[in-house]
This record gives C-alpha cells, structure tokens and sequence, in this order.
C-alpha cells in the first residue's frame, strides 16, 4: 500500500453511488455520440453490435473497474501503485490521467454547443429570431470555457453534495422530455422508415471499423477504461454491492442510449437529413424537430439545459479523476488542482472549438485530417485509448492483481456473486482481453 493513509470519503448510500456513477454514464455520449456514431456505422447493424459488446465487453469490466476502485480506495494512479508498488504498470494510471483530460477537452466543447443552442432558443422566445442550423460562430469558444469554468466549480466545491441532489430530479426529467420529442417524431410522415433503419440489422454493414466503433462506444457511454469508475468505486462502501450498483448504471445507460436513437433517426428520416453527417448530426436534426413542434421552443429550452446538467455530471467525472490524482498522490490544494487542470483542458480544447465553431477548413489543414480536429480528438480518446485502457485493466488484474482477489472484492457485498465468479473470471480472462486487442489489431493493422 503507499504512504499516505486514506483520507476519503464514502458515498452516504448505494443510491448515492449508482447517481454519481449514473451522471458520469449518461451524457453527451448517449445523446450526442450514440446517434453520430450508429448514423455512420451502418443504423441497426451499430446498435445490435453495441449491445452485444455492453453485456459481453463493458459489463465484465465495468464490475473490475469499480473493484479496483473500492479495494484500494485510491485515484488510478494510486490504485495501481497500491497493488503494484513502483512497477511499469503505473503508466496505465497516467494514460488514464491523459484520457480524462482529452476527453473533457472536446467534450466541453461539445457541452457549448449545446449550451448555444439553448441560448438560441431563449433569445427566440424572447425576441423570435428564427433557429436554425448554424455551424459558424465564436459563440462556441466562449460557451465553452463557460462550461469548463462550471465543471471547475463543482468540482472544486466538494462534488457531489449537490449534483446529487439535483441528478435525482433532473435526471428523470431528461427521460420524460425525451419520450415526449419521441412520441412527436414517430408521429411525422416518413418517421417510421427511420424507426425500421435503427431497428433492422444489415449484417453485411458488419466490419472491424464498425465493431471497434461500437465496442468504443460502449467504454465511452458507461465512463470506463479511464478510471472515472475506479474513482467513484473508490468511494463506495464494503456494505454496497458492486454487482447491483454496476449493473443499474450499464442498464440506465443503455436505455437513454436507445432512447436518443429514437428521438433523432425517425426525424432524420422524416425531415430530410443524412444520418452520417457525423458530429453534428443532432445539431442539424433537433432544431428541425422543435421548429415544427407547438410550443417547440419552450421543449427546446428545457431539453437543452437537462442536456447540459447531463453532460455537466459527466465533465464533473473526467476532472474528478484528474483532481483526484494531483490531491492524493502531488498534495495539491483541490483549488489549484482543478483550476490549472480546467485550463489544460481549455488550451488542449481549442482548436476542437475553432473546428465546432465553423474553421474546419483550417484546423483539419494543421493537423492533416480528412475529418476535423474534434473528430480526430474523439477517435484517439474516446475510441482508441478508452479500448486501450479497458485492455490493460484486463491484463493488470490477470497478471497482477490475480482474477481471485478482484472476484472476492466483488463478492463483499454481493454474496450471491459466487455463483457467477467462475463465469465473470472466464470473461475477464479470456472473452474481454482477447475480443479487444483482435478488434483493436484489426482496425489499427489494416
Ligand atoms: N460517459 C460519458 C457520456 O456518455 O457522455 C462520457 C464520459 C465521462 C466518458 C467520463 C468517460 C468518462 F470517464
């Protein structure tokens, strides 16, 4: 174990857990990343894969995650350092580290947009300026430190407290507004072309590509393979099962996933769109939604600001894995810590703001890409390094820590887990490690 004596908190309850964790889950990844990706990943084939990936793939090493996280009750860093003082496997807690900072970066930006867009609407309300699609404008960047400048103060104020609080209303909200723009869309003409897309799978749509993207997808949905769980596991109690709390957050999850893919493909389908536009895929079809909607503006406001808390509760895990390492391992004061991380991330971020802001043109001629700059950020984050990192946790629990001590783990708490030891080992051992690198070789070789 390292020096410095745990000095941490728990969460007051289980519940507490599963809202913590299912804040980080739920975000711009279901809502905004989910349709982006089915959109250019072949529709139904995307969606049959992703959830086969989730139960086969992201479940297993969700309960791992959170093991490590509670048995060490440290930061990924530290939790590494605890099972395996001064080895090179440190180097997965610092690409963790890395992970959590890239992806707040462009995700932040993404959480501007959305927050124009609900700025937008109220200005419409008041105003009636007409809303519609808008790709150029530098409202984004200021947005955007905006939305960092937010995360940094909730994170710098303690964390959960309130966003917890707040999660258990919101959250519900979000799933009732949701359903209502759903309802509306199925009720277009045309809408259920879209429905029969999203649903049916083309199995010849079925590549390396496509399963590398869904099976990403699931790391980036469910905040795991960068430590995010591990942290929060490191807060949960002996007393609380980790089979229960995992589970509720993979199931949660999925189901606004799904929820999300309803509400924007039917609209595309109806409304006239291309369901590979990629990154901006909900930004072209959601205003066309509301503008044909009664009292669509008022829909847009509320569906816009829940987005944000959504996504808030997300950009508040990525900086609290960052956070936690420079308060527990470098001593920093949580002030410093957040406030410098929050400007790494502004810095790093830029460029994504001036691609989402409409220079496309130029950010994808600095950095040679055929896509833009966020694109690019969000293929080596949150696709790449997510998988990677998913992979070593599996190499690292096999090699180091031994399968029989994250399964005991896993069973304070969940006794009824014994029955499934065997079958959970056997995945973590053989399907999840050697399904990620031949997914992983196979996209990066070919
Ligand atoms: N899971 C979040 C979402 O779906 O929006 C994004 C995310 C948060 C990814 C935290 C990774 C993470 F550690």
């Amino acid at each position: 174990m390292s020096a410095q004596a745990p000095r941490r908190g728990e969460w007051g309850s289980q519940i507490g857990f599963i809202l913590a964790a299912a804040g980080s889950a739920v975000g711009l990844g279901n809502i905004w990343r989910f349709p982006y990706m089915a959109g250019q990943n072949g529709g139904g084939a995307f969606v049959l894969v992703y959830l086969v990936c989730v139960l086969v793939i992201a479940l297993p090493v969700m309960f791992l995650e959170i093991s490590l996280g509670r048995a060490t009750h440290r930061n990924p860093v530290g939790a590494i350092r605890a099972v395996a003082p001064r080895s090179a496997w440190r180097a997965l807690g610092y690409l963790a580290l890395l992970t959590g900072l890239g992806i707040l970066s462009y995700y932040s930006v993404i959480a501007g947009k959305v927050m124009t867009y609900g700025a937008l609407y109220i200005r419409k309300l008041f105003i009636g300026e007409a809303v519609t699609y808008h790709g150029a404008t530098f409202e984004v960047v200021i947005y955007f430190a905006l939305f960092i400048v937010l995360t940094v103060l909730v994170v710098s104020g303690g964390v959960q407290r309130g966003i917890e609080r707040w999660a258990k209303i919101l959250m519900p909200m979000l799933v009732l507004i949701m359903v209502a723009i759903i309802v509306r869309c199925l009720l277009l003409p045309g809408a259920m072309e879209g429905v029969k897309w999203f649903v049916t799978p083309d199995f010849s749509k079925i590549t390396p590509r496509v399963i590398l993207n869904a099976m990403s997808q699931g790391f980036f949905s469910l905040s795991l393979g960068m430590g995010a769980m591990l942290t929060y596991g490191s807060y949960l109690s002996k007393k609380d099962s980790i089979v229960v709390c995992g589970t509720s957050v993979v199931l949660f999850d999925t189901f606004i996933a799904i929820l999300a893919g309803f509400m924007i493909f039917p609209a595309v389908f109806a409304l006239g769109g291309n369901p590979a536009a990629g990154s901006t895929l909900i930004f072209q079809v959601l205003p066309k939604v509301f503008g044909g909607m009664k009292g669509g503006v008022l829909v847009a406001i509320v569906f816009f600001f829940l987005l944000c808390v959504a996504a808030l509760t997300s950009t508040v895990s990525l900086l609290e894995v960052v956070t936690a390492y420079f308060v527990d391992e470098r001593r920093w004061s949580r002030r410093r810590s957040v406030w410098t991380i929050g400007g790494a991330a502004f810095v790093v971020g830029l460029p994504s703001a001036f691609d989402m802001a409409g220079l496309r043109p130029w950010t994808s001629m600095v950095f040679l890409g055929k896509h833009g700059f966020l694109e690019l950020m969000d293929f080596l984050w949150g696709n790449l390094s997510l998988a990677i990192g998913s992979l070593l946790l599996c190499v690292f629990a096999i090699t180091v820590w031994g399968l029989n001590n994250a399964g005991s783990e896993i069973e304070i708490g969940s006794p009824s887990f014994s029955r499934y030891r065997g079958l959970w080992i056997f995945f973590i051992k053989w399907v999840c490690p050697t399904f990620i690198a031949i997914i992983l070789a196979s996209k990066l070789f070919s």
